[in-house]
């Protein structure tokens, strides 16, 4: 059972497009609007994996590159968040992910001031003589089973979050954090281990 028709059309949608063809999805997919995929430019043809019984709620947005892929395994609920990837975002089984999170494998925008300026001009849809946008390297994302992130929380590039763990609301994690841990703050540090 789900709530997505045969057409890839979610049921009594306000949105007119279908879900793209290379998001994969198991038995219970819940999508509460098509809209999330808006931003979806992945020609990966397993760009989405999802697994069985996962949620997605309206308010979230996957912003995935030409060649980026995100899986998710069964029963984990995304509410409201910002995935966002160039390479690769791999999320367990059982995850609960909040309002307004971001999750990126990439910065997306240079360092170098002279070549962030360029990357501006680069993004502007009616500029016509956009050069092209520069190649960014990307790190892959990591979120093991059962991980709770709670809102307005962010995590960056090349993270690798073990399972069972609780990131805070409003944590920015840069780093890696083991299985079990209990991790908030800006940047975010080891509270306890659970
Ligand atoms: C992660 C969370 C569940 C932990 O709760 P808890 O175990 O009761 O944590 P405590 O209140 O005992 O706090 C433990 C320590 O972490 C700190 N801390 C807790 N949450 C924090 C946060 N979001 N940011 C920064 N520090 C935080 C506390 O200040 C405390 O520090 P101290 O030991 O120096 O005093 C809770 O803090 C949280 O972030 N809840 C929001 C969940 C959410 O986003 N829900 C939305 C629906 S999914």
């Amino acid at each position: 059972m789900s709530n997505v028709n045969a057409d890839r059309r979610v049921e009594g949608d306000w949105w007119k497009d279908p879900i793209p063809p290379n998001v994969h999805f198991g038995t219970g997919f819940f999508c509460e609007s098509a809209q999330v995929f808006k931003m979806f430019k992945s020609r990966h043809p397993r760009a989405m994996v999802l697994g069985d019984h996962v949620s997605i709620y309206a308010g979230c947005s996957f912003p995935l590159g030409e060649n980026a892929t995100c899986t998710m395994g069964d029963f984990t609920l995304v509410n409201g968040a910002f995935i966002m990837a160039e390479e690769r975002i791999e999320i367990g089984s059982h995850c609960l992910i909040s309002w307004n999170v971001g999750i990126a494998d990439c910065d997306f925008h240079p360092l170098d001031a002279a070549a962030r300026r360029l990357d501006a001009t680069a993004v502007a849809p009616f500029f016509k003589d956009r050069p092209p946008r520069p190649k960014l390297e990307a790190a892959p994302v990591v979120i093991g089973d059962n991980v709770w992130i709670g809102m307005n929380a962010v995590v960056l590039k090349g993270v690798t979050i073990g399972a069972n763990s609780v990131i805070a609301a409003g944590a920015v994690v840069t780093k890696n954090f083991d299985a079990n841990s209990l991790v908030a703050g800006n940047p975010a540090r080891l509270v306890r281990s659970l």
